[in-house]
């Protein structure tokens, strides 16, 4: 389908972010040279067995991860931006998806950010099972602020070997969708590489923008490759042009 097309019909507009596309505000992605999973092991800070061995170690990944994120010099970039702008000019639905368990795509206005692998500024009680907002460390010996037990609090965060959120909702959107766009995402993780599958069976025109090949590249019917900021920010613009004709 192209692009005229999409707009004229005033398709449904399904989006799938990660780490990339929070790259240029100054986060680490997870899998390139210096990402996130070359300097710590995945079974040391993000697997249930890891909490459950080492709380505290899971804890001081998390922590740093949090005071990071909510640092002045962390701000939302123009592919953040444009996709807000896309949400709220759109005619039909945008549903945004993302991996990333940063909170920048709210803080570029966008509305309704499903977070499948949950979220960093969030903490859950792993007795009452009650999710609060959490902006400080989180440790060990905390009580939850609704069950009042000690030492129960976790990240509100998906861990390897834990079910993704929201996925009926995701499926919903998806099966709906006439255009799918995945945004810096290496596809090394399931079963957010699959999405592209599932919108490619409902009919969907779908497009992988990232600053490389991903694994699934050959699964997308269209791909631009450079930085986020550059290339969502065209195609989000183009897209919006083509609509305004
Ligand atoms: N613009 C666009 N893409 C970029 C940029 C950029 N500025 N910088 C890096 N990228 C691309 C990389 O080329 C890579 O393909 O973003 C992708 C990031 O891939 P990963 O690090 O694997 O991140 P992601 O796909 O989000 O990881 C999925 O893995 O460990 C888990 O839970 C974690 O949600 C995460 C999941």
């Amino acid at each position: 389908m192209s692009l005229i097309q999409i707009a004229e019909k005033a398709s449904n507009i399904v989006i799938l972010t990660g780490a990339g596309i929070s790259r240029e505000s100054g986060l680490h992605t997870f899998r390139d040279p210096d990402g996130i999973w070359a300097t710590v092991n995945i079974e040391d800070v993000a697997t249930p067995q890891a909490f459950r061995r080492d709380p505290e170690r899971v804890h001081d990944f998390y922590n740093a991860r949090r005071r990071q994120l909510l640092a002045d010099s962390i701000t939302p970039n123009p592919a953040h931006l444009a996709l807000s702008k896309l949400q709220q000019s759109w005619p039909a639905d945008v549903t945004l998806v993302t991996q990333n368990i940063d909170d920048l795509h709210e803080r570029a206005g966008s509305t309704n950010v499903i977070h499948m692998h949950g979220e960093l500024l969030k903490a859950r009680c792993t007795s009452c099972e009650q999710t609060t907002s959490w902006t400080d460390d989180l440790s060990t010996y905390l009580p939850c602020r609704y069950c009042g037990l000690c030492g129960v609090m976790r990240p509100d965060v998906v861990w390897f070997g834990e079910m993704p959120m929201h996925m009926e909702l995701i499926y919903t959107a998806l099966r709906q969708s006439d255009l799918f766009l995945s945004i810096g995402t290496s596809g090394n993780v399931y079963p957010a590489a699959a999405l592209v599958e599932i919108a490619r069976q409902a009919g969907a025109h779908t497009v992988e923008l990232n600053l490389e090949e991903s694994l699934g590249a050959s699964c997308f019917h269209e791909a631009i490759y450079g930085p986020a900021t550059k290339v969502v920010t065209e195609y989000v613009n183009e897209l919006l042009r083509r609509l305004s004709r």
